[in-house]
């Protein structure tokens, strides 16, 4: 089943998320479901509050067929060297910008499986992964974007948002 995609503007994307207790079947049945929306709108990651569910999961494939099923995680390590990447969101649909993320990280989360899974992330998939955790904050790209580049999008951000306040209408 593939989602609609909640876009800026949305209050969900806003909420700090909860943790997942259990790991039932509906729940790897929703990550399944994230997955497959992610790749019918060839996304890189999806969290669960951008399909309107507010736990701590998250996918992700950086572009290689592996996805990565990412439930309650939490980054251990964050090194001091930052990396640019121009980032997008399909919950911010139409803007790209750059932003500045620490290059390599340690996340701990468990799998669909309820393993506990330690790894050690560097390059597209740890810069994938802090966007993702982020969504599980409430804090998107854009909050993080360069004050002039948030200049250049606050009417796109504007106008997306309106049309998320009518759309929920
Ligand atoms: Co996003």
């Amino acid at each position: 089943m593939i989602y609609d995609v909640k876009k800026y503007g949305s209050e969900v994307l806003r909420q700090k998320a909860e943790e997942v207790k259990e790991i039932t079947p509906e729940i790897c049945e929703i990550l399944d479901n994230m997955v497959e929306t992610m790749y019918s709108t060839k996304g890189v990651g999806l969290a669960a509050p951008q399909v309107g569910i507010s736990l701590r999961m998250f996918v992700c494939d950086k572009g290689d067929g592996v996805v990565h099923k990412v439930i309650n995680p939490q980054i251990t390590f964050l090194t001091d060297d930052l990396k640019e990447y121009e980032e997008g969101c399909l919950s911010v649909p139409g803007i790209y910008k750059k932003v500045k993320r620490p290059s390599l990280i340690m996340v701990e989360y468990q799998n669909e499986l309820g393993e506990n899974i330690t790894t050690e992330l560097d390059d597209l998939l740890a810069i994938i992964m802090q966007h993702e955790y982020d969504h599980l904050d409430g804090v998107l790209f854009t909050d993080k974007i360069s004050p002039m580049a948030k200049r250049l999008v606050s009417k796109k951000l504007k106008a997306l948002k309106k049309e998320t306040l009518k759309n929920d209408e």
